[in-house]
């Protein structure tokens, strides 16, 4: 009998995961893995935050037994959870608020994905050009046509106009998907004014919002990255946010997250609440205890929460201390460039503007790596590394004549 996998095509391998493929098999001392997508410490570790592991321990203390949470999550982690995500504006949008626990931000996205998608089956998503390069996939997966609208601009800067240009085209019931801050992987983010003219005209043409926040408190702090969540919810308009702890508390393979939708008013929540429990268990059944009672612990404990709002701004503090690090050497290494955008973009990454056949030769004969669009995990530098990179990076740019490393 023929098997009837016989005719499955191959995949190309996920790109990141390739990446850090070839960095384990290299056997460079001085090998550097900038791909990554996850904050690394000074020791170039990925940390257990001390926040973590107090919830933990007490976690453990209690001696629960491992049952099933429910479909929409712990309820202490989804009240908790709203909270932050709203904070101050949250009283305003209770009684119309759907939060629920979800595998991590991807989880949070796929969820509001099947959701929008049973609400608004033949609208389209629009996506940032350059995004992360999962919602596309993640997106399409659930049954959706994903567009681009204009983000980046090649000389490093934001395209606002090409971005409201194509928002004003927009049929009511289209998606906008938006980074809420720390844009992955541009690192530019929206100024206020910018983000409620895209609030307003997003009302105005019946556009729904999404906002996805997964790096919320690593630009400038948690109240500061709320700007985008608090312009959307204090118009009161329903919008969608994908809320994710893998980064903020380093709680990457515990998949924990949270989908929260604001929906148009106190009747529609209950609806809209079942149909996303639904799908989760129809999916997954129900998220996975650990992660969520851990972080229900250290949102409902001050003294833990406190801790976790220490612990984030020294990753917060270090990132921008390892970008002044990088841009002051390539300024002395290749003085007639401007290093300056690599201090303005805000989060983990940096959109160095390398092309790809840079990224390769640093990747050959430094044994650097990073993604082929140029970006970098500033997050993976750290005082060991950071000559090595600035060295390799600027013996690049001399080298190639490379000139598209933006302004
Ligand atoms: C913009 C963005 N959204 C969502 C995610 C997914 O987060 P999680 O790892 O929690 O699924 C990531 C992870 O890198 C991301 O960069």
């Amino acid at each position: 009998m023929s098997s009837p996998f016989a005719h499955v095509q191959q995949l190309p391998r996920d790109p990141v995961l390739g990446i850090t493929e070839a960095f384990v098999a290299d056997s460079s001392p001085r090998k550097v893995n900038l791909g990554v997508g996850v904050y690394l410490d000074e020791n170039g570790h990925v940390p257990l935050l001390d926040c973590v592991q107090q919830a933990e321990e007490e976690l453990l203390r209690r001696k629960g037994p491992h049952s099933y949470v429910p479909i929409d999550g712990i309820a202490a982690f989804d009240n908790a959870v709203a909270s932050l995500i709203f904070s101050g504006e949250r009283p305003s949008l209770d009684e119309r608020l759907v939060t629920v626990q979800a595998l991590g931000g991807t989880g949070a996205l796929k969820l509001g994905a099947d959701f929008l998608r049973t609400t608004n089956p033949s609208a389209r998503i629009w996506i940032s050009d350059p995004s992360w390069e999962n919602h596309r996939a993640l997106f399409s997966a659930a049954g959706f046509e994903v567009e681009t609208y204009p983000y980046y601009r090649a000389d490093g800067g934001l395209d606002f106009a090409g971005l409201i240009q194509t928002l004003s085209s927009l049929p009511s019931g289209d998606i906008l998907l938006l980074h809420a801050c720390c844009h992955n992987p541009t690192g530019l983010d929206l100024e206020p004014y910018q983000w409620a003219e895209i609030q307003a005209l997003a009302a105005e043409r019946g556009v729904i919002p999404f906002l996805d926040a997964a790096y919320l408190g690593f630009a400038d702090g948690l109240d500061a990255d709320r700007v985008a969540i608090d312009t959307f919810a204090q118009a009161g308009l329903p919008f969608l946010v994908s809320f994710s702890f893998s980064k903020s508390l380093s709680l990457y393979g515990e998949r924990v997250g949270a989908l929260a939708v604001v929906t148009g008013g106190a009747a529609e929540r209950g609806p809209v609440l079942s149909q996303i429990k639904r799908i989760a268990r129809t999916t997954y059944s129900s998220p996975p205890s650990h992660g969520g009672a851990t972080v229900a612990t250290i949102l409902n404990e001050p003294g833990l929460t406190a801790l976790w709002h220490d612990e984030l701004a020294l990753m917060r503090d270090r990132i921008k201390a390892m970008r002044e690090g990088l841009a002051e050497r390539l300024r002395v290494q290749v003085p007639d460039r401007d290093f300056s955008f690599i201090t303005r973009q805000r989060g983990m990454f940096s959109y160095s503007g390398l092309s790809k056949e840079a990224v390769e030769m640093l990747r050959s004969r430094f044994s650097i790596y990073a993604l082929d669009s140029g970006r970098i995990c500033v997050a993976a530098l750290n005082k060991a590394n950071l000559d090595i990179v600035a060295e390799a990076i600027a013996t690049v740019l001399r080298e190639s004549g490379e000139q598209s490393l933006v302004a």
